[in-house]
């Protein structure tokens, strides 16, 4: 039987998803709309957060996300989705996009995103994450940055409520 909580490679739970944007999924100049994209975003992560957790998993936050350039209707909009380390209970994952127009054959990054998730039971209440073992040099960047990133997270959620009271 497999052990829920074994160390995983950052490439098992690695997601790749294509979508093609349609007439629904753009604003007034033809462009993608954001809130289409963050969706993208949050499903490809929730599925890799999902598959190196092997349970349900919730989005706990998202960082910052940039839109670096429109992506335009009919444009394809691929999105890889990785994990970059677990925590106690909280996982990290680094969602990359790019744009290709599929009839010039040009392709380009428009975001990246880091979102944290948590596996939880039925309940609810969050569960211990596998580790997370890096395999190569991008992976253990990612991994080692991933630490600097939550400490800011955690710094910014208790500034905020020491400042509330
Ligand atoms: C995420 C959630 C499960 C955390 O539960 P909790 O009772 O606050 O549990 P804890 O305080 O022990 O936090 C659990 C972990 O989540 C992390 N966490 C909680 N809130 C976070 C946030 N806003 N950003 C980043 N990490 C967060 C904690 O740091 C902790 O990580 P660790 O165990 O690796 O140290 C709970 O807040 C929740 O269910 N939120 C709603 C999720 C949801 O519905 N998402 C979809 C949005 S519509």
């Amino acid at each position: 039987m497999p052990t829920i909580n074994r160390i995983k490679t950052p490439s098992e739970s690695e997601v790749h998803m294509t979508h093609l944007v349609l007439p629904n999924d753009t604003n007034q100049l033809g462009n993608l709309l954001g809130g289409r994209l963050m969706h993208w975003i949050d499903i490809a992560a929730a599925l890799t957060a999902m598959k190196h957790a092997a349970r349900v998993c919730v989005t706990a936050s998202v960082d910052e996300i940039s839109f670096n350039e429109p992506i335009k209707l009919g444009h394809m909009v691929h999105l890889r989705s990785v994990i970059t380390r677990a925590f106690r209970t909280s996982m990290e994952v680094k969602v990359d996009v790019w744009r290709e127009d599929p009839l010039n054959d040009s392709k380009a990054h428009t975001s990246s995103a880091y979102l944290t998730f948590v596996g939880i039971d039925q309940y609810g209440k969050p569960l211990p994450a596998p580790p997370v073992e890096p395999e190569n040099d991008e992976e253990r960047s990612l991994y080692e940055e991933a630490a600097i990133r939550r400490e800011a997270r955690l710094r910014y959620r208790e500034q905020i409520r020491a400042r509330r009271g």
